[in-house]
């Protein structure tokens, strides 16, 4: 599917062209027809989904018995425990899971733990692809240089924030508030559309920094991983994405 469509089937499931996609509690909770979007990439559910390669596809950066314990234990987990703690505490799960993300000071750690870490790894997968490009193109390109002056300034500024995350958490690129690109990051399985979080914002692309992402090639060198890591980008994805949250 095209950008270009992805986006009119968003606009015409929500009904809400352009409405303020970072604010995820206020679009998503006034929009009852969105459950139908459930196929659209900027949805996301509280079952797992099938991981889009195998275990061993990303090879390159990320060896296949660290995806395949962090797909099937670490991701696996959040999810579960996310649905154990969304019946819980009433959360309606055939409602977009960015609902709860806009809301999550409502909640209890065990949601704001698990639907965080559920969500950033649905995204993180589909962030990655064994056959993706070098580097952007298109709007989101443009965009890139225009908020930090090269691809290149963008990677060191993405990977900084990724190395210099204190203990566990994820880097982003977002859009903010005002549509413009933003590189931060979060401790834990906190991330930009919760309303607790430090940066604000929709999510493009999400780096996990925990341990388990890389400890078992890398051991203690994140660096290296985060190096490697760009080997495997989906801009294609990132790109849809932009074009749809724009
Ligand atoms: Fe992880």
């Amino acid at each position: 599917m095209t950008s270009l469509n992805t986006r009119r089937n968003f606009i015409i499931n929500t009904g809400k062209a352009g409405a303020g996609l970072w604010v995820g509690s206020t679009l998503f909770s006034s929009c009852s027809v969105l459950n139908k979007a459930s196929s659209n990439k900027l949805i996301t559910g509280f079952q797992q989904q099938p991981l889009p390669y195998s275990y061993t596809a990303l090879n390159e950066a990320i060896d296949g018995t660290t995806m395949e314990i962090h797909y099937s234990k670490h991701a696996a987990g959040y999810a579960i425990n996310l649905q154990d703690a969304a019946k819980n505490e009433g959360v309606d799960m055939n409602k977009p899971l960015e609902d709860v993300l806009g809301r999550i000071s409502k909640y209890s750690i065990k949601m704001r733990n698990n639907a965080g870490g559920h969500y950033n790894h649905e995204l993180f997968w589909k962030t990655m692809t064994p056959n993706g490009a070098e580097k952007p193109s298109g709007k989101l390109s443009t965009a890139i240089d225009e908020n930090f002056g090269s691809f290149d300034a963008f990677k060191t500024q993405y990977s900084d924030a990724g190395k210099n995350r204190f203990g566990s958490g994820w880097a982003w690129l977002i859009i903010n508030k005002d549509k413009k690109l933003q590189i931060g990051s979060t401790p834990n399985q906190d991330n930009p559309l919760m309303d607790v979080a430090e940066i604000k914002g929709f999510p493009l692309m999400g780096l996990d920094v925990w341990e388990h992402a890389y400890y078992l090639r890398y051991q203690n060198k994140r660096a290296d991983y985060i190096t490697n890591w760009w080997k495997v980008i989906n801009w294609n994805f990132i790109q849809d994405r932009y074009q749809v949250a724009l």
